[in-house]
């Protein structure tokens, strides 16, 4: 199956996450806009993978405390646009913590370099080009009670993202 570990968002985020996405569509923006319950941020990709219990025990094994996440700007990669996170030392040092848990158990992962993003829209156009256009970015701040393993699987309409366990406080 394929896995990926991740921060699910609390409904404050989504809220602003989603107002946001409405903001873009008014303002041209075209492509696959993610819904509201696939928006999350992603701390590891793990990919196909045979179970998740081994990834679940990866994830149990380092120290959890709850820490503050805040949005701050948005920016794109080529064509797909996302919303950006405030700098966050307790988010990095999560994210290192848990790679470091997974490549000491075998786990493959991507280990392409942390950059943190909520994805919002894929294969985005706006006038034809994939600039963004200038809308006021989202705001708004969660508390990250604990860390979710995801299993990603392509359902008839898209993505379905199911939470298969979770840690943390
Ligand atoms: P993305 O939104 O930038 O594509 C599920 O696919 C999650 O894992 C998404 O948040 C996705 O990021 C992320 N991810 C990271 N590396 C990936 C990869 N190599 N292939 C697919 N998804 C990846």
């Amino acid at each position: 199956m394929r896995l990926f570990i991740a921060i699910c968002l609390d409904e404050g985020l989504l809220d602003a996450l989603t107002a946001f996405q409405a903001a873009l569509r008014e303002e041209g923006v075209r492509g696959r806009f993610a819904p509201r319950e696939n928006l999350h941020l992603t701390l590891a990709f793990i990919g196909e993978y045979g179970s998740p219990d081994g990834v679940a025990d990866a994830m149990a094994a380092i120290p959890f405390r709850p820490f503050p996440l805040r949005l701050e700007g948005v920016g794109n990669f080529g064509d797909l646009y996302w919303a950006g996170l405030a700098d966050s030392p307790e988010l990095a040092a999560c994210a290192r913590r848990l790679r470091r848990s997974l490549a000491e158990r075998g786990i493959p992962y991507d280990r392409k370099r942390f950059s943190p993003h909520i994805t919002l829209v894929r294969k985005a156009t706006f006038r034809g080009e994939t600039v963004l256009p200038s809308v006021t970015p989202p705001t708004g701040a969660m508390t990250v009670r604990g860390l979710s393993l995801m299993r990603s699987e392509r359902g008839k309409g898209g993505m379905i993202y199911t939470e298969l366990a979770r840690t943390g406080a």
